[in-house]
């Protein structure tokens, strides 16, 4: 005879390998807080609901707490034969108050329970990365104040294009992550549903109240079907895939923090705390942080991945494929929390070296087109201008020199309507100032840019 609790209908037992392929203990105790709660929510609905006596639902409330203390206290020992967080906190729950425990999961099955759960600690990690995306904005934003005038290359092709401020190309990320807030907030909405109730599948045939229940965890509606409640796990796909694109924005950046603390770069240094040395180079000081992030970005989109490849084809209700939902998204929890409160910590340490930038941006030709939009002002097709921008710079490259070198005698070869003025121009600075179209680099754009920004965390910047 099997002691399972739901041994009723076995013969014998199954082998101990058989259960630890089918247990998911070792991983959904991680659930076991927002399984007492869920449980707790459940019995006091029985409870008002006349479904449990007032004694039965006081031995029950009375266990739950008590457990609830121990697991906080990690206390608890869980055993595989009991499959899952769920069968474990009940056969525990039984063995502090006697028979009585068995009535916790009247008009209740674990399919819905276990959807519960995971609605339960979704939402709450989701409100957790939502704040740490805001911190590492913040990061960022405190950054950007201090270096709207700090000329850097701006890239395009991984080729110096333009200048630009440097706060603007550090902005750049805080919109990202704005987004990203914005992604999850809104699956929020999602996640906000109790399919408590829903029982195995069909519902139940005790007078429950899922309101009410739904009410006591906080939840602010109801699924109205229970075959959805208890087979879907979109809003799983929807946290795994806001994380996926977080992770690709904080890859992106992670990346360029790599190449800026290079020695070829040489634009940024990394604080000490958030770099390594090499066991065999003495030398050596590792970006290896942004390198981790870069790194963990891919098990994130596994985790997409393997989700939507497990849901698919799935018939309706619950099947046990459904079990492999939790490792990816608690593996997510723990990687996007993480990335984020290296990363705010990698941007607030690091010292932006403002001197190197700037003397990088005077040697190149990334104010070609100040030259361009400089004859095109005065009256030449744009077509005409870049042509003789480029015969410009080929000079220069045959000089070995750069466009601000070149005596006017020289620029007015290629054209008349070059004039002294031009020196001013070709100035990076004039050239990143003079960008003042809406959202552009010019420091102007760029203070209003940061002061909205501050607006949408809430807060009043300079
Ligand atoms: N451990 C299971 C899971 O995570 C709980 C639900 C089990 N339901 C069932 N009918 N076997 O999916």
């Amino acid at each position: 005879m099997s002691e399972k609790l739901w041994g009723g209908r076995f013969q014998k037992s199954a082998e101990e390998w058989v259960d630890e392929f089918g247990a998911s203990i070792g991983f959904d105790r991680e659930l076991v807080l927002e399984d007492i709660e869920g449980s707790t929510a459940h019995v006091q609905m029985l409870g008002k609901c006349g479904i449990l006596t007032n004694d039965e639902t006081d031995a029950i409330l009375g266990g739950l707490a008590r457990l609830k203390e121990k697991a906080q206290a990690d206390e608890l020992e869980f055993s595989v034969e009991l499959e899952d967080i769920h069968l474990n906190l009940e056969k525990m729950l039984t063995d502090d108050i006697g028979p009585v425990g068995g009535k916790l999961h009247t008009g209740r099955s674990r399919n819905d329970q276990v959807a519960t759960d995971m609605h339960l600690y979704l939402k709450a990690r989701t409100k957790e990365i939502i704040g740490l995306t805001e911190d590492f904005q913040k990061a960022i934003l405190e950054q950007a104040e201090a270096h709207v005038e700090t000329l850097a290359p701006g890239y395009t092709h991984l080729q110096r294009a333009q200048p630009v401020s440097f706060a603007h190309h550090l902005m750049a990320y805080f919109w990202m992550l704005e987004r990203d807030k914005g992604r999850f907030s809104d699956s929020l909405k999602r996640i906000d549903l109790s399919p408590l109730g829903a029982g195995a599948l069909a519902g139940t045939t005790f007078p429950i109240d899922r309101h009410l229940s739904a009410g006591l965890l906080g939840f602010s509606g109801v699924y109205e079907n229970s075959m959805d409640a208890v087979s879907d796990r979109d809003f799983i796909v929807e946290f795994l895939s806001a994380s996926s694109l977080l992770m690709a924005h904080l890859s992106r950046f992670a990346e360029e923090i790599i190449l800026w603390s290079s020695q070829e770069f040489g634009f940024i240094e990394l604080d000490d705390a958030f770099s390594t040395g090499s066991s065999i180079m003495p030398q050596k000081k590792n970006p290896d942080m942004a390198e981790l992030i870069r790194g963990k970005t891919g098990r994130v989109y596994g985790n997409l991945t393997g989700l939507l490849t497990t849901l698919k084809g799935l018939p309706l209700a619950y099947n046990k494929d459904m079990q492999e939902d939790k490792e990816g998204m608690f593996d997510t929890v723990k990687t996007v929390t993480g990335s984020l409160r290296i990363f705010a910590g990698m941007i607030r340490t690091m010292t932006v070296n403002k001197d190197v930038m700037e003397a990088e941006v005077g040697k190149d030709f990334s104010n070609a087109t100040e030259l361009a939009d400089y004859l095109a002002a005065r009256g030449m097709p744009f077509r005409e201008a870049h042509e003789v921008t480029g015969k410009l710079v080929f000079t220069c490259i045959q000089k070995g020199c750069v466009l601000k070198d070149l005596p006017l005698s020289v620029m007015q070869e290629e054209s008349t309507l070059i004039e002294d003025d031009i020196y001013g121009v070709l100035a990076p600075e004039a050239a990143v100032r003079r960008r003042n179209s809406y959202g552009g680099t010019g420091f102007d754009q760029v203070r209003i840019q940061i002061a909205k920004a501050g607006e949408a965390l809430g807060r009043t910047v300079r």
